[in-house]
């Protein structure tokens, strides 16, 4: 999530709307307490590997000949032998000795020939034609010295990547224009121009050279973006549904580009996968909206924080009467009685799992609407194994919202890791299947609900009249309201750990959690069991909630991908280690361990590294966000712990969680601090696991938009003090991390 520089204003990463009356536990807890009287890295690309078979296909042009060579490897590192890097507050990245981080891709920089260097000054234009801004979730494709797609290629390959949102104050895009751009309505169209396209997904060709060094590839024909103007086809249930007629497409099976796009995700067919994350900012309703719809609308588009005459993030939509601005306005404007002929629909059309083919850009993309519709992060796949379906797990990253895993009712294929047509994999087993959302129990178990129409509770819901399973797809918070699922502390990236297949999810705090909930506020449970008080020296008063967030993992029942039933503990709580280990720091971390707010987490699929990056406020006082280095063990592996609260009316409070084993020095560690005002996001790697591309998103956002033509004022310079670029103002940027004896990384 990125800052709001205006507190006055809502912050569109920051969303807060699940205003339901689920229990949280709350209901669970009391009856407990009366009683006594009181779980991508792609395993998906993993899973292909271990199966060994004739692996992923070229097609860079739908070419379908496996490729050549052995299959990569899982060797997992049993222990971390680098120096763990210390807290900072530097503008710059820094990596453990022995290692050397570059730069070799930012904001602006040219994907084509014919487009120019990127200046840097708020002049460049083209960017349908540059690197997006915000650089977030990546995916490595490799590519074989034949131009073709190679499981086992690692000195040549694709990276696709998010491009999540921009550096902003008061409407503007600031950085993007040569004197901080207009903050006031209406917006220029020649700055919403740059602002709409630095966003959606980039594909850039990577390759290292005889000396060791990465770099991208300018003119390599498989560079492309996908912006939030591209044409997007909608695809499963809400394909052709009258919940997606648009003046653009009033047959309902297109809409225009992609959003906010934050976690990732690879098929064990080779696609890429993008979640949409804070898209409803960016649109605007007009103030008498809801009366004039007069329908269930209302209820859904409150449910998704969509309020009538609230201001949009940017203002887009009023850069002109054109359709592509007017897109941005989702009032009801139009005659029709469906829609046909406005915007009123556009939102259902957003907030989807994104199914992209990133070798070949010719492909459409596909909205994958079976898997729901909320704030996603990542899609990770559970292990693909042959004649069973496959799992895709998912997370809903706002305050209080849910954990979600979608179930193919198709089976597994071997052969369909090499398709004639990514895509077309995709419509096999993404668009038919079962949606559920977890519900964690105080006894360290947890059930996965079903969310279909033959849930009574669904079907019976007083809140919101479902008409059909399309309609559960896109109003999926609702749904889940229905069924009493358990309100998280704001779920980011899943990633399963290819050693057991346990799933692993960053909870990456929750500011709203209590112990004496009131409101919208929720009251702690066994699965999210903090509420704390943290200082931060830069902030008038403490942060109340759980600030540092958690990592949480779950084993699945015997039946695996299928299974309705799981167990779960807490792999690592976030804290300060100076902080008390009988409430807060419950993983007793290190001064070489210890960290706040998880967001991105991947499992490496060569060594098996769990690789946890943060974006984090609360303990920026005293460090920079930053990734680490993880080798965890087994949910289980730790014990049951209870934190004894005392409420305000005297009352006792315990509540019963399940802390992993605490991490020794050598399997828990810091690997890399970012530059100032950073978040640490986005992991890719080569197969061999000797090159760990990531990226440092929004380094110097909290620069004030009056100081744009004071760069000494800028609170960050990075990439351009580390030798990257032209121009002072801070880029989002990849870096490649490699081992200076050419090891692999983390061993
Ligand atoms: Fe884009 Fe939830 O982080
Ligand atoms: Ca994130
Ligand atoms: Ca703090």
């Amino acid at each position: 999530m990125t800052k709001s520089h205006d507190v006055s204003v809502q912050d569109f990463n920051d969303e807060d709307s699940n205003v339901s009356s689920n229990p949280t536990f709350e209901s669970v807890l009391n009856a407990r307490l009366s009683r006594r009287n009181i779980l991508r890295g792609s395993i998906g690309s993993m899973a292909t590997a271990v199966l060994g078979t004739s692996v992923l296909s070229a097609c860079g042009g739908g070419n379908d000949e496996p490729a050549p060579g052995p299959v990569p490897q899982f060797t997992p590192i049993e222990k971390l032998s680098f120096a763990a890097v210390a807290k900072s507050l530097e503008d710059k990245v820094t990596v453990p000795v022995g290692y050397t981080a570059s730069v070799i891709y930012a904001l602006g920089d040219p994907l084509r020939a014919a487009t120019a260097d990127y200046k840097n000054d708020g002049t460049d234009a083209d960017f349908e034609n540059r690197a997006g801004d915000h650089h977030d979730g990546m995916e490595w494709f490799g590519l074989g010295a034949d131009g073709k797609a190679s499981l086992t290629s690692v000195d040549r390959g694709l990276l696709a990547m998010n491009h999540e949102a921009t550096t902003d104050e008061k409407l503007s895009s600031f950085f993007l224009h040569a004197d901080g751009g207009k903050s006031t309505l209406p917006r220029p169209a020649a700055e919403v121009d740059k602002e709409v396209n630095i966003h959606g997904i980039s594909v850039v060709e990577v390759k290292k050279a005889a000396d060791g060094k990465w770099s991208y590839t300018k003119d390599s024909a498989f560079n492309f973006r996908l912006t939030p103007w591209s044409d997007v086809e909608l695809s499963g249930p809400l394909r052709g549904h009258a919940l997606a007629k648009t003046k653009y497409s009033p047959t309902a099976v297109k809409t225009r580009g992609t959003i906010n796009n934050c976690g990732t995700g690879k098929s064990p067919w080779g696609s890429f996968l993008t979640g949409e994350e804070n898209w409803v900012g960016y649109f605007a309703r007009g103030a008498a909206d809801d009366a004039a719809r007069g329908d269930k609308s209302v209820v859904a588009l409150k449910r998704y924080s969509s309020v009538q005459g609230g201001a949009s993030r940017h203002g887009w939509e009023t850069a002109g009467t054109e359709d592509k601005y007017q897109r941005f306005n989702n009032s009801k404007t139009g005659a029709s009685a469906d829609g046909s002929d406005d915007y009123r629909n556009e939102l259902n059309t957003f907030g989807y799992i994104v199914e992209i083919d990133a070798y070949d850009k010719t492909k459409a993309a596909k909205k994958r609407s079976a898997l729901g519709r909320f704030a996603h992060e990542s899609a990770v796949f559970g292990k693909a194994e042959a004649g069973k379906p496959l799992a895709v797990y998912m997370g809903d990253d706002s305050r209080g919202e849910y954990i979600y895993k979608f179930v193919s009712e198709a089976v597994w294929d071997a052969a369909d890791a090499s398709p004639a047509s990514r895509i077309a994999a995709g419509d096999k087993y993404l668009d038919k299947g079962k949606l559920y959302v977890a519900k964690f129990n105080a006894d360290g178990k947890g059930q996965w609900i079903e969310l279909a129409m033959s849930n009574t509770a669904i079907a019976a819901y007083a809140a919101y009249k479902f008409a059909d399973q399309a309609d559960i797809c896109v109003n999926t918070r609702l749904a889940a309201d229905a069924v009493g699922a358990t309100k998280m502390d704001r779920p980011e990236w899943c990633s399963v750990n290819p050693k057991n297949g346990e799933v692993y999810y960053a909870l990456t705090n929750n500011s709203a959690r209590r112990v004496d909930a009131t409101g919208s506020q929720v009251t702690v449970d066994s699965a999210n069991p903090r509420a704390y008080s943290d200082v931060h020296k830069a902030k008038s008063s403490p942060q109340l909630g759980n600030s540092h967030g958690h990592i949480l993992r779950l084993k699945e029942d015997a039946a695996g991908a299928a299974a309705t039933g799981f167990s779960w503990d807490v792999y690592l709580f976030g804290a300060e280690a100076d902080a008390s280990t009988s409430n807060i720091n419950l993983s007793n971390l290190t001064g070489d361990q210890d960290f706040s707010s998880p967001d991105g987490l991947a499992f490496s699929p060569s060594t098996g590294i769990c690789w946890i990056q943060t974006d984090d406020g609360a303990y920026t006082d005293v460090t920079n966000c930053m990734m680490l280095a993880g080798l965890p063990g087994a949910v289980g592996d730790g014990a049951k712990k209870t934190l004894s609260y005392t409420k305000a009316d005297g009352s006792k409070l315990d509540v019963d969680t399940y802390v992993g084993k605490a991490p020794a020095a050598d399997t828990l560690k810091r690997f890399l601090v970012g530059s100032i005002a950073c978040e640490i996001t986005g992991l890719a790697e080569t197969p061999d696991g000797k090159a760990l591309f990531v990226n440092i998103q929004h380094p110097g956002e909290t620069t004030a938009m009056a100081n744009i033509a004071n760069p000494s004022k800028y609170t960050s310079q990075w990439p351009s003090n580390a030798g990257y670029g032209a121009g002072k103002r801070p880029r989002s940027a990849t870096i490649v991390i490699t081992k200076n004896d050419g090891g692999r990384i983390g061993s």
